[in-house]
């Protein structure tokens, strides 16, 4: 893992998402497919946290060696910033962190799942899959057309791909689900890949399982320090011999997990767990901190 003052190279609209590509060779040669970076937003009492994005591009070779590229949502403070920043600006940014996906041994035909910006992290994951000799297909869920990411691109990559969006402007109408076991039995799959929203994740493990299909998700879990001192970020994952569960950091000890051994019900239930309402006066800014 390294922190450095990186340079951005080119920041650019991607339909709906917006793409930043830094010069940070120390963090771009040691990034694999699953991993991620945390990127400081300005130094300001609205932006205490760091905010963390998966990697979508890392350049090891060629013109474009030693750069890294991460794709984003605009959608909250953190990102509506980003969105602002231009070529030539410097970004505080640590990485690479996490586990990353790992390769199957052999070979093997592997359905790559995502929704939304999940298909960052794929796209990485299925350049790396395809110089392994593997065959990758795709399914590439959206709310809609313009969150469709880089379907032209996901043609390149994979030997068959299904789009689906939930208003039906592109591809077929549906959720990722509808059309996940049609493209599995069609491309022979044998190995399973996710990213994307938690109940997305769910719906495909629980396919998985039932089908004895091996997968790997990528999680997404609210982080503070993105390095494992705070416990933030915690997954519940059943143990190996199945005798209760640990509350595993999605930072350090994920963001990848089995999803076989994902404690569903109990991830899911904190997801939907009411936010407590602060009594009344409570400011969560402590004016004695420094600014
Ligand atoms: C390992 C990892 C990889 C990620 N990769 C990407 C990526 O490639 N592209 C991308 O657009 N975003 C990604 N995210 C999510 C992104 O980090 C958060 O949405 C971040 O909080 C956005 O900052 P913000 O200030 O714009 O919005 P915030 O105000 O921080 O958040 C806006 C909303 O998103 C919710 N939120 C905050 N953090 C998360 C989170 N980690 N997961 C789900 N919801 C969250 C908040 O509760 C709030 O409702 C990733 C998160 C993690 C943990
Ligand atoms: S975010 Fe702090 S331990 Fe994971």
């Amino acid at each position: 893992m390294r922190r450095v003052r990186a340079e951005i190279l080119n920041a650019r609209r991607l339909g709906a998402f917006q793409s930043i590509t830094l010069v940070a060779p120390e963090i771009a040669e040691r990034a694999r497919p699953g991993q991620f970076v945390s990127v400081a937003v300005p130094d300001d009492r609205r932006f205490i946290l760091r905010r963390h994005f998966s990697i979508h591009q890392a350049s090891r070779r060629g013109g474009w060696a030693g750069t890294l590229e991460f794709v984003f949502d605009p959608h909250g403070p953190g990102t509506d910033w980003l969105a602002e920043a231009k070529a030539h600006q410097f970004l505080d940014v640590i990485g690479p962190l996490g586990k990353a996906f790992a390769y199957p041994r052999g070979p093997s035909n592997c359905l790559l799942v995502s929704e939304g910006h999940g298909a960052s992290s794929i796209f990485f994951l299925a350049q790396e899959l395809r110089a392994r000799g593997k065959r990758v297909d795709m399914v590439l869920g959206a709310s809609g057309e313009s969150h469709v990411f880089k379907p032209i691109e996901a043609k390149r990559l994979s030997q068959t791909i299904v789009i689906v969006t939930a208003d039906g402007s592109m591809g077929e109408r549906g959720s990722v689900m509808d059309v996940v076991p049609r493209a599995a039995q069609t491309a022979g799959t044998e190995v399973i890949y996710a990213a994307g929203p938690r109940r997305m994740l769910r719906t495909v493990a629980e396919f998985c399982i039932d089908q004895r299909i091996p997968a790997q998700v990528a999680v997404e879990e609210e982080m503070a320090c993105g390095t494992g001192l705070c416990f933030t970020c915690v997954v519940p994952v059943i143990r190996k011999d199945g005798s209760g569960y640990d509350n595993l950091r999605a930072c350090t000890e994920g963001p990848v997990f089995n999803p076989a051994r994902v404690f569903w019900d109990r991830w899911m239930s904190e997801e939907t767990r009411p936010v407590p309402t602060p009594p009344e006066g409570f400011s969560p800014v402590v004016s004695s901190w420094p600014a």
